[in-house]
């Protein structure tokens, strides 16, 4: 990303609520110093950094400064970081009290005015999703959200409701306050290169979309696999869970850009569009698709790369009897022309054997295998999207083995190990802060498809909640569950460890 779209540098006072939190030090920071390395934001542009904490902006800028050394993909360098550094204001408010408000909306003015940022605004909630309507009502209230001559955006984190009802009761909330077309929902993996790249894939190659369909591919699987427990967030995953932290909203996301049809154009509209109809033309979802479909587990101690780990229910502020799901494997079908009868898996948890995020289509065999006795060593063509910690394409067919008489083995090709040229890549964050400040929502959630996700979400989280489970039910290190991979055996699959 270091080419302006259009030769566009961004101009706005860009207000961070939760200045001091992890999200603004691990990502939102580091992000904004790479779009100033990459010469991206003006310098007409401020940062308007909002914390509780009682610190001078010095010890602000200073805690800033090592986040970004320890976070950011590129070197610090003392000119672009000065540069940053300018534009960085601290202001100390607790964002629960009404009345400051006004105040701050004063404060913008002024930051306004020395940093001639017309009037621009975007507002980044990096707070506990508990804070989200507070500070919407806080911004309405202080008059922020009257447009003083630019533009003036909202940005919310997830997680975007806890179920369908919070979801629809705090999407109202915000919508009072900012039109739909100004509320950029977060949704980081929509930031990565490689779910970027779907599109491009899918809609730039012949060779690809003309097999896209249900006639040529078997199946589908999005695994988006991690090594890590849940760290210091024992007590938000309590509430969370493997389903609402990563399937309604990123797997979601990633399943709809994968199976969607071609949009009409490029404009962010048109690519929703289509995005929520594959969300639509999921299955019904009753009671015998959740008792032969859907997996849940939940970590035992085990080894992680040969250290020993505890178990999930012995994590810190987790309950020693929890039933929060910390692995889900579902499989769904979408019913529509392309891909009825084609199945997808899905499959994600953490404490696993390795930390990956995979798309792997696997293709149909052809009707008649010519090389039967000598194909033992045949496998399926697959083509795989590396989403991370590899970025890139792998592809799998059958050659020829030249050191056999009549062998077949399988080769690959693999654009993630052969491309150094793909250097270092943009964060997600990098990418989704210049698109907001663009006005370019495409690659951010509308309301009817977090809606539809919910909907998908809700089910099987009450199923999970109504079913005793038999918890802790795999060893951290493993890949999960014995049942997960019985979802895909009793189809004749596996689940593709590339
Ligand atoms: C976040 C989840 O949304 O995504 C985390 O809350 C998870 O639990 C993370 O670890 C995974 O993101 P990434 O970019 O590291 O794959």
């Amino acid at each position: 990303m270091s080419k302006a779209l259009n030769n566009e540098k961004l101009s706005a006072v860009f207000i961070i609520f939760g200045a001091t939190g992890d999200l603004t030090h691990r990502k939102l920071m580091s992000a904004l110093y790479n779009l100033v390395r990459d010469d991206l934001l003006s310098d007409k542009f401020a940062v308007v950094a909002i914390g509780r904490r009682d610190i001078r902006e010095q010890e602000y800028k200073d805690s800033v400064h090592e986040s970004i050394v320890k976070h950011s993909r590129n070197p610090i360098d003392a000119e672009v970081w000065l540069k940053l550094y300018k534009m960085i204001r601290y202001y100390k408010f607790d964002f629960t009290q009404k009345e400051g408000y006004a105040d701050l909306h004063e404060y913008l003015h002024t930051v306004d005015a020395e940093s001639s940022t017309e009037g621009n605004r975007v507002f980044y909630l990096a707070v506990a999703p508990e804070y989200f309507e507070t500070i919407v009502k806080g911004i309405q209230g202080g008059k922020m959200a009257d447009r003083c001559g630019g533009f003036c955006r909202c940005v919310i984190e997830k997680p975007f409701g806890k179920d369908l009802a919070t979801a629809r009761k705090l999407n109202d909330a915000i919508l009072n306050v900012f039109p739909e077309k100004d509320i950029y929902r977060i949704d980081h993996y929509l930031g990565k290169d490689m779910i970027q790249n779907i599109m491009v894939l899918r809609f730039c190659n012949p060779i690809f979309e003309s097999m896209w369909n249900n006639r040529y591919i078997d199946n589908i699987q999005i695994s988006l696999t991690e090594t890590l427990g849940v760290e210091t967030r024992g007590d938000y995953y309590e509430n969370s869970g493997a389903m609402r932290d990563m399937v309604q909203n990123h797997i979601m996301q990633i399943l709809s850009m994968v199976a969607m049809e071609p949009p009409v154009n490029l404009k962010m509209d048109s690519i929703r569009n289509e995005k929520q109809k594959v969300l639509e033309a999921i299955e019904d979802i009753d009671c015998s698709f959740l008792e032969n479909n859907v997996v849940f587990g939940q970590y035992d101690e085990g080894y992680i790369n040969g250290k020993e780990v505890c178990a999930y229910r012995d994590e810190n502020k987790v309950s020693k009897d929890s039933e929060t799901e910390t692995f889900v494997a579902l499989k769904v079908h979408i019913n529509n022309f392309r891909w009825a009868g084609t199945p997808f898996y899905i499959r994600t948890g953490k404490r696993l054997g390795k930390t990956s995020g995979e798309i792997i289509i696997q293709f149909k065999d052809l009707p008649h295998t010519l090389f039967k006795k000598e194909s033992d060593a045949a496998q399926p063509n697959l083509l795989v999207l590396r989403i991370q910690p590899q970025v890139g394409v792998f592809f799998q067919f059958n050659t020829k083995d030249f050191s056999s008489h009549s062998g077949i083995i399988p080769a690959t090709m693999d654009t993630s190990s052969v491309s150094p040229a793909q250097g270092n890549t943009p964060e997600a964050y990098e990418r989704l802060i210049y698109d907001i400040l663009r006005g370019d929502g495409s690659l951010f959630s509308r309301w009817d498809e977090v809606e539809s996700a919910w909907v998908i979400a809700d089910k099987l989280i009450n199923y999970r909640e109504q079913k005793k489970s038999s918890f802790p039910n795999y060893a951290a290190g493993s890949m999960g569950p014995k049942r997960a991979d019985e979802l895909l055996e009793k189809d004749g699959r596996i689940w593709r460890n590339i």
